[in-house]
């Protein structure tokens, strides 16, 4: 089991509870709206956690379409298919890794808060973008840290918060807030140079940063 599989598994319950909250629930619909979805259309949610995005996707591809969750962990799938808006028969979760997805001609992906996760966050976009068909869409959402005028002393929190919501023990959690930056940093490069027609938005007082893209 990896450390993932491990700390996600361990915290599923209490994610799942976090992962609604109004204010993310929005951060959710902003999001989903980035994939422009149309109703039959297939997205693929990459590393779906408890599937809080999932009610999101749903209502844009509609009943004739499909909508994927792939996750790693099964506690968070088990945690998803308890929820009655983020099951139905146009939704399926898969157990599976999300750098190497066992899915191939979708129209959308998505992954939220997944991108800092992987050690080779290129690779995991590579992987996103090849199981697109020509013109559809990949989006990242993702924290970053704000430039907002006065938002110095939260970006030292925004350090705190990454370190304590990453899997592994201290002393690795400690060197986990910088190379998260720069996975982040490096999925989004990846991302603008296999996209076109990319839009960026940021929200949450610049916390937050969604990017997407057109795959050629
Ligand atoms: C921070 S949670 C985000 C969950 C969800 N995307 C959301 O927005 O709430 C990260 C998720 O990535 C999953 N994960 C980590 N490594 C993975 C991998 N290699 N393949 C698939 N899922 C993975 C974890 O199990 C966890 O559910």
């Amino acid at each position: 089991m990896t450390d993932a599989q491990s700390f996600y598994g361990r915290w599923a319950t209490l994610y799942d509870r976090l992962a609604s909250l109004p204010g993310v629930d929005s951060w959710r619909g902003r999001a989903a709206d980035a994939l422009a979805l149309s109703p039959g259309d297939a997205v693929v949610e990459m590393g779906c956690g408890s599937g809080a995005n999932v009610p999101h996707l749903r209502e844009r591809v509609g009943p004739t379409g499909r909508v994927v969750g792939l996750d790693v962990t099964g506690e968070m799938l088990a945690r998803a298919r308890t929820h009655s808006d983020r099951t139905g028969p146009e939704v399926d979760y898969l157990r599976g890794d999300a750098t190497r997805p066992p899915v191939d001609g979708v129209d959308a992906v998505l992954a939220t808060f997944v991108a800092g996760i992987f050690p080779d966050p290129a690779g995991a976009v590579d992987a996103w973008c090849d199981c697109v068909v020509p013109g559809g869409r990949v989006a990242l959402l993702n924290f970053q840290r704000s430039d907002a005028a006065l938002a110095a002393p939260l970006n030292v929190a925004f350090e705190g918060f990454v370190r304590l919501s990453a899997p592994g023990d201290r002393l690795s959690r400690a060197s986990h807030a910088s190379a998260f930056e720069r996975r982040v940093r490096v999925a989004r490069e990846r991302l603008t140079e296999r996209t076109v027609d990319r839009r960026y938005e940021a929200f949450g007082g610049g916390y937050l940063g969604l990017v997407s893209g057109r795959v050629v």
